[in-house]
């Protein structure tokens, strides 16, 4: 186990702030996600912290991963859903079984984004109005098609990816109390943490996306590069962001001292796991909260 570094502190992550021009913002959101998509040594068969994400996922819910249907909350451009559906709806046709659907919200929604990852798979849906991850809708706006009853009815997982280290005690309380009350599931899944070989892990993003930049897929376009080059805004916020992340993400034993003071009556059948899940050695990897409700025996 590595040495968690200090208590968590409540430092501001540039990204957050209001005055923050919206224009950036988005491409922060882009460079997000190309860090969950790329993979290192850069070959593109190799895994990157999405498809590790997918294989968490696969080893926790086992046989019943197909019983869910996941709905991202603080989507943002996507992060690592998109790579994460294409990993698990291939090896469920592998196996024969129904593919899984993903439903994309955020507080602040990105429609542009999100019509370009439905255009290239039927399993994404999105939620066009605002959704507050600690006061979300109920299950006929979250699932959609999935909404049926009887034997075929979907449980809601809900996903949090690198986003519930931007909450605070009392809104990141809300979240939970909000997910055992209202789902069947819920995960955290952070690429940052308060350790060594988490700072380590930021440190690697200044020269990423200097060096390869260049091959940030859709993303690449002249603001892009201007902003990366000629005035270095994109490195800078995403290693400065990275250092703030890591001093603000929760423990496992921080995240259960949060869930003790959710009312015992609306946690009963709820199990709690964590861990990590390595996708670059010796630093890159995955910190994963899961809860499940009712888990099969
Ligand atoms: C760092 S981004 C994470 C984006 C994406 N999940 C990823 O991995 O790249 C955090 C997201 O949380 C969203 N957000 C902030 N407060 C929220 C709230 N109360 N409910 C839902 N989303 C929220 C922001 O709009 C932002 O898109």
């Amino acid at each position: 186990m590595d040495y968690v570094i200090g208590p968590r502190l409540h430092l501001f992550e540039i990204d957050d702030q209001p005055w923050f021009p919206r224009y950036l913002r988005g491409k922060i959101q882009e460079c997000l996600t190309f860090c969950w998509s790329f993979s290192f040594p850069y070959l593109r068969s190799g895994p990157s912290a999405s498809s590790s994400l997918a294989r968490v996922l696969r080893k926790e819910l086992g046989s019943s991963l197909p019983s869910y249907t996941f709905i991202d909350f603080c989507a943002g451009a996507g992060g690592p859903t998109p790579i994460v559906e294409r990993h698990l709806n291939g090896q469920l046709a592998k196996e024969g079984l129904e593919p899984v659907n993903f439903v994309l919200t955020d507080l602040y929604p990105n429609p542009e984004a999100w019509n370009r990852i439905q255009e290239q798979s039927p399993a994404f849906r999105y939620v066009a109005q605002p959704v507050d991850a600690g006061k979300a809708p109920g299950k006929e706006i979250l699932l959609g098609d999935d909404n049926v009853t009887g034997k075929k009815e979907k449980k809601v997982f809900r996903m949090f990816n690198l986003a519930f280290h931007h909450f605070d005690d009392d809104g990141a309380k809300r979240i939970l109390r909000d997910a055992v009350q209202g789902s069947d599931a819920i995960g955290i899944f952070e690429i940052q943490s308060r350790t060594l070989s988490g700072f380590l892990q930021v440190a690697a993003i200044g020269p990423i996306l200097t060096f390869l930049t260049p091959s940030h897929g859709p993303f690449l376009n002249f603001g892009h590069l201007f902003f990366t080059y000629i005035i270095p805004i994109l490195p800078f916020v995403m290693v400065f962001d990275g250092y703030m992340s890591a001093l603000r993400t929760r423990t496992p034993q921080e995240i259960l001292e949060l869930l003790d003071t959710i009312p015992e009556r609306d946690r009963a059948g709820w199990e709690w796991k964590w861990g990590r899940q390595s996708f670059a050695k010796p630093v890159g990897e995955i910190n994963y909260f899961m809860g499940i409700k009712n888990p099969p025996e």
